[in-house]
């Protein structure tokens, strides 16, 4: 009741409400869906449990009935059958059709989320022990100056209401929505992963290699994410925060960095 009470307050007073895609308690499926490659991931994920569930009955079926079928007080003089031609042709044919059926959808997903479509804006981010930091290398301003900061984890004494324990940063990345931006993705010192789940995104940061991915945010909000290699002690202390925001938004944000 308190809870309701307190929800509404919020509600009451809060001006705006921004979606924050991060874990629920005891969630079990995936987080909210805010990019194309994201959405495919999840369709995919549906196709397959479709095998998984055909699979798994008929193999439960056919071990039920051979225990129920094949044991010694019902059947005491065994057959001398040990191999039979047909039968182990269609047990390995039949499987190696399904998995071709699966691949198709796979690899065209797989390919779509490696395209890099005519990117707007390019972002580099880089890992480091423990932070990230990120690189706007598309501007600069009067003297000649791009913008780039870190972004470090907020810790728990210095939480706010509201906010979420282990995950908000103090400088998040921004983006604009309906925009295709490219991420290049690298490390200063040793592995880490920048990983977002919302948005479907899951890349290596190596230390001396450049890696890619590409963002289309569909709707405005607060992503979150995590690294997702193990870096040294404080692995779990290095969040990720994408605001994606609309553009006109966006470029005023850039102007204000710019002019700092
Ligand atoms: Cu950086 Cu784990």
């Amino acid at each position: 009741m308190i809870f309701i009470f307190i929800t509404y307050l919020h509600l009451l007073f809060d001006n705006f409400i921004v979606l924050n895609d991060n874990a629920e308690y005891w969630q079990i499926g995936f987080q909210d869906p805010a990019t194309p490659i994201m959405e495919g991931i999840i369709n995919l994920h549906h196709d397959l449990m479709f095998f998984i569930c055909v699979v798994s009955i008929f193999v439960s079926w056919m071990l039920g009935r051979t225990l129920w079928h094949f044991n010694k007080l019902k059947n005491p003089t065994s057959s001398s059958l040990t191999h039979g031609t047909l039968i182990e042709i269609i047990w390995t044919i039949t499987p190696a059709i399904i998995l071709l059926i699966i691949a198709i959808p796979s690899f065209s997903l797989l390919y779509a989320m490696d395209e890099i479509i005519s990117p707007a804006i390019t972002i580099k981010t880089l890992g480091h022990q423990w932070y990230w930091s990120y690189e706007y290398s598309d501007y600069f301003n009067k003297e000649d100056e791009s913008i780039s900061y870190d972004s470090y984890m907020i810790p728990e004494e210095d939480l706010e209401n509201g906010q979420f324990r282990l995950l908000e940063v103090d400088n998040r990345m921004v983006i604009p929505i309906n925009t295709h931006v490219r991420v290049i993705v690298s490390a200063a010192d040793v592995l880490h992963s920048w990983a977002v789940p919302s948005l479907g995104v899951k890349c290596d940061a190596i230390p001396g290699r450049l890696n890619q991915i590409s963002l289309f945010i569909k709707r405005e909000g607060l992503y979150y994410g995590q690294c997702s290699e193990i870096c040294g002690i404080n692995h779990g202390f290095m969040p990720i925060v994408v605001e994606a925001i609309k553009l006109p938004q966006y470029i005023s944000w850039i102007s204000n960095k710019l002019n700092e």
